[in-house]
């Protein structure tokens, strides 16, 4: 398509400025501290959609960040596409382990370092300039509703109510997200599925204040070795997950199914080599893409108790706690995967201790259709841009309000994304190519094309 190339070329600077002015607000939804940038990113964001050509844009304000939303209606009696995206970050933690500040954007190797940068303001920034290009060249081909909201990262639990409540305006075909990851650039995929979540603290309480661990120890529990009994206990020798009734929703993929995923690219040398590990770990019986994309798994995602500060300190602390998750796959439900976890830890822990469970966020799991519309709009749109048709795959990721855009608008999601699992999401250094940004800007507009030409 000549016309979207043109555009992205005569513009190809200023569409990168403007990623990095928005990639240098640090909306860290999860830490209070941020709440000044997190506001001022929303409004950034309202303001750009309005530039590109959006109607109705609305900063909506909720209990918690506010949505961002605007539209264009070329049509009424046109199709209609709902783009969500999300504008808040991940907390950069630990600082000292990035290379360059995380909101300072820096280009190395032509990719694009900063919190964010493809999880997820990279990715959704396409879609605003996507459509700004679609504007500009009159070539909007259906109507366009974006929903950008600033909550993801903890749980988008005030959009849900956001989504209840606005259901007329929220009407649509299909949601469009760019928000997962490719295999490789050389491999285009689309992945259709995205597991639930189930995220829980837990306490272990020992002796009512912290003891010297020279009189104390030896005689009284240490709740810190009791929890890493505890959570150990957690998983068998087979790495399967030993709380009861754990797996009694889980749907089988089916043989065909299984060979399907199988039969993506993957080479375990590089994926190995990428992390530096020596071996992998995980469910026997499953591959890589199973035990990541089909399968539950249960982590821990931090544990403290004691004196963790400089040097030694002889000390048998009184607590010691962990934040748990565990991922879901259908037809688990958050909520009783979380009854169970809960009522399996409080059951294992031995007398000389007090344990406590606290649930944080969840969601559900969600599996995209391969036979709809949108989704052989997506194929064709990448099959063109990429050259090569896209390899459906299954995400090992959690994006919960996919799940609630069917139950409560009736919506079919496709994930069109465009990072790659090792640009960093969550971690130091997070990375976007600059390549991929481009690829986005471009495709995204052939998706809308054949999304309308499909529909008809
Ligand atoms: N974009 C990610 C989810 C993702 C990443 C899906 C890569 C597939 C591939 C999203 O921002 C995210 O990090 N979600 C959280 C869940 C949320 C409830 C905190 C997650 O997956 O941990
Ligand atoms: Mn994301
Ligand atoms: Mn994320």
């Amino acid at each position: 398509m000549q016309h979207i190339k043109q555009y992205v070329d005569e513009n190809k600077q200023r569409l990168l400025d403007e990623l990095f002015e928005l990639l240098r607000f640090p909306s860290v939804s999860a830490d209070p501290k941020y709440k000044p940038d997190v506001l001022k990113t929303a409004d950034y964001v309202a303001q750009k959609l309005r530039d590109a050509g959006a109607d109705k844009v609305e900063v909506c304000q909720t209990a918690g960040y506010p949505i961002v939303y605007g539209e264009k209606i070329v049509d009424p009696s046109k199709p209609t596409v709902l783009v969500y995206g999300h504008y808040d970050v991940q907390p950069p933690d630990p600082l000292e382990l990035w290379k360059t500040p995380p909101f300072e954007p820096t280009v190395r190797d032509g990719k694009i370092y900063a919190r964010g940068a493809c999880d997820d303001k990279g990715q959704f920034y396409m879609h605003v300039k996507a459509f700004e290009l679609m504007m500009q060249t009159n070539t909007l081909p259906c109507n366009i509703k974006f929903m950008i909201e600033g909550e993801e990262e903890v749980g988008s639990s005030n959009l849900a109510i956001f989504v209840k409540a606005n259901k007329e305006r929220l009407r649509a075909d299909v949601v469009l997200i760019s928000d997962t990851s490719m295999i490789s650039m050389e491999h285009p995929s689309l992945e259709t599925g995205l597991r639930g979540l189930s995220y829980l603290e837990v306490e272990v309480t020992g002796p009512n204040r912290d003891l010297h661990s020279g009189v104390y120890g030896g005689a009284v529990a240490n709740p810190a070795t009791i929890l890493a009994k505890m959570i150990a206990s957690l998983h068998d020798e087979n790495n399967h997950i030993a709380i009861p009734g754990f797996y009694n929703d889980v749907v089988d993929l089916t043989p065909v199914e299984r060979t399907a995923l199988n039969n993506a690219p993957y080479n375990e040398a590089e994926y190995k080599k990428d992390l530096d590990v020596q071996e992998l770990w995980g469910e026997k019986g499953y591959t890589t893409f199973e035990r990541t994309g089909t399968r539950p798994t249960l982590e821990v995602n931090g544990i403290w108790g004691g004196y963790i500060g400089e040097g030694a300190k002889t000390v048998l602390p009184s607590k010691a706690s962990a934040k748990i998750s565990m991922r879901l796959v259908p037809n688990q439900t958050s909520e009783k995967i979380t009854e169970l976890f809960t009522k399996h830890f409080l059951s294992i822990a031995p007398a000389s201790v007090k344990v406590k469970v606290t649930p944080h966020h969840g969601g559900e799991p969600a599996v995209t259709p391969t036979d709809s519309v949108a989704y052989r709009a997506a194929q064709k749109a990448i099959a063109e841009s990429f050259g090569k048709d896209p390899i459906p795959t299954r995400g090992g990721g959690s994006i919960p309000i996919v799940a609630l855009f069917e139950a409560e608008l009736g919506l079919k999601t496709v994930l069109m994304g465009f990072g790659l699992d090792s640009d960093a999401l969550h971690s130091p250094n997070e990375k976007y190519d600059i390549f991929n940004y481009y690829k986005g800007i471009e495709t995204i507009p052939l998706f809308h094309k054949y999304f309308a030409e499909l529909s008809k």
